[in-house]
C-alpha cells in the first residue's frame, strides 16, 4: 500500500526553539519511517519581514542542521527549500485566483503582522496562507504536523483545495493539521506571555543552539510567585506553563514529586527551576551540537538540500501539469 503524504515546513527567520521542535520536528522525526514526508524549509515566507539577503543561506542552512541534528534522516524524508520547487510559485499562482481580499484580511496572523510592522503590509504577506497552501497541495498531502498557532491556516489550506476541487473538478485531497497526541501543541514562553517565538519574547524562548548557561539563566528567570497557600489549589497559568516544559523534557519522577509538593503547599520554585534548568540542558546541548557540527559540513547541506529537491520536484511536476490540465492550460498536443 502506498504510504500516506505528509508534507510541513519551517520559516527560515531567526533561530529555531523549543516550540517549533515539540510542536513541528517532533512529529516530522516520528513520522519519517511510515508515511511519505516532504519537509522543508519555507525561504520564501520569510522574504515577507525582508530578512538582510547576506542572511538567508546561513539561516536556510541551520534550519536544515537543525532538523538533521532533531532526528531527521534525508534519505527517508524530502528535505529542501522552497525556492528550490519552482512549481510551488506556479500553484500559489492559481490558487491567488481563488483567494478573497476580505477572507484574507480577517486572518489573526495577518492581524498581527499589521499591528506589529504598519509599515510593511506588503502582498505576500497577505497572501501568506495561498503560498501554505501551494506548498501542501502541490504534494497533495493528507497530514500537515504543526503547531498550534498554524491551525487556522491548514483551515484555509482546506478551504482553497476545496474551492479549486468545486470549480475545476476533484485534484486535491483536504488536508488537515497533524500530531501524535490528541490536540495541537502550543509551547508557552517562560514569561507566562504567549507563546515561544522566533521573532518575539527572545529571552523568555528558549533556543536549540542556546549554550548551557544561557538555558539556565533563561528558566531561572521564568515568571513564578511565592508559591500556593491553599492545599491542591489551582495552578495559575504561568506556573502550569512551567509544569508544561517540566512534562516536556523532564521524567516522570520529577514530575511527580513537584506535582505532589506543589499540592501540599511545600513546593519550592527555586528547586522546580533549577531541575527543570538542568533537564533542558541535557535535553538542548546534544541537539545544538550535532547541529553546529552539520553547519560546519557546507558540502553536505547543499547535498541534502540538492537530493531533496530533486525528490521534491518529482512530485510537484505531476501535480503542477495535472493542475494546468484542470484549469485549461493546455494549448500543445
Ligand atoms: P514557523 O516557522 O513559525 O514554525 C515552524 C513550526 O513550529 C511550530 N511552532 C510551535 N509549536 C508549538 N509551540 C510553539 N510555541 C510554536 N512556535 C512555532 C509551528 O506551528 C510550525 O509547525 N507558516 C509556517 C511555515 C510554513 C508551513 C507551510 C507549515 C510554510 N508553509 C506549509 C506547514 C505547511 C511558519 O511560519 O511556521
Amino acid at each position: 500500500m502506498s504510504k500516506e503524504i505528509v508534507v510541513s515546513g519551517i520559516r527560515s527567520t531567526g533561530y529555531l526553539h523549543l516550540g517549533n521542535y515539540f510542536g513541528a520536528m517532533r512529529n516530522y522525526v516520528k513520522m519519517q519511517d511510515d508515511y511519505n514526508c516532504y519537509f522543508f524549509v519555507a525561504d520564501y515566507h520569510s522574504l515577507t519581514t525582508h530578512p538582510d539577503p547576506k542572511d538567508l543561506r546561513a539561516n536556510v542552512y541551520r534550519v536544515v542542521a537543525e532538523n538533521v541534528a532533531c532526528g531527521l534522516d534525508p534519505n527517508k524524508v524530502a528535505l529542501y527549500a522552497q525556492s528550490d520547487i519552482p512549481e510551488i510559485p506556479e500553484l500559489y499562482l492559481m490558487l491567488n485566483m481563488l483567494a478573497y481580499k476580505g477572507e484574507l484580511e480577517k486572518v489573526p496572523t495577518f492581524k498581527d503582522k499589521v499591528r506589529l510592522n504598519p509599515d510593511n503590509v506588503n502582498a505576500g504577506l497577505l497572501t501568506y496562507p495561498v503560498l501554505m497552501t501551494a506548498d501542501i497541495l502541490i504534494h497533495k498531502a493528507a497530514h500537515v504536523p504543526v503547531g498550534k498557532d498554524q491551525e487556522q491556516h491548514i483551515e484555509m489550506a482546506r478551504n482553497f483545495a476545496q474551492r479549486f476541487n468545486h470549480r475545476y473538478g476533484d485534484l486535491f485531497p483536504e488536508p488537515f493539521p497533524f500530531n501524535f497526541g490528541d490536540t495541537l501543541v502550543k509551547v508557552p514562553s517562560l514569561d507566562g506571555n504567549g507563546k515561544m517565538s522566533k521573532s518575539e519574547n527572545l529571552n523568555a524562548t528558549l533556543f536549540l543552539a542556546d549554550d548551557d548557561d544561557t538555558i539556565r539563566k533563561k528558566v531561572m528567570k521564568a515568571k513564578t510567585d511565592s508559591g500556593p497557600t491553599e492545599m491542591n489549589s489551582e495552578m495559575p497559568e504561568y506556573i502550569q506553563n512551567v509544569f508544561q516544559l517540566l512534562n516536556l523534557v523532564s521524567s516522570k519522577e520529577t514530575i511527580d514529586t513537584f506535582t505532589n509538593t506543589y499540592n501540599d503547599c511545600t513546593i519550592r520554585y527555586g528547586d522546580l527551576k533549577k531541575q527543570l534548568a538542568e533537564d533542558m540542558v541535557a535535553f538542548i546541548a546534544p541537539i545544538r551540537e550535532r547541529a553546529q557540527a552539520l553547519q560546519a559540513d557546507e558540502s553536505q547541506i547543499q547535498k541534502i538540500l540538492k537530493e531533496g529537491a530533486e525528490k521534491a520536484r518529482e512530485s510537484a511536476a505531476k501535480t503542477i501539469a495535472e493542475a494546468r490540465k484542470a484549469i485549461g492550460i493546455s494549448y500543445y498536443g
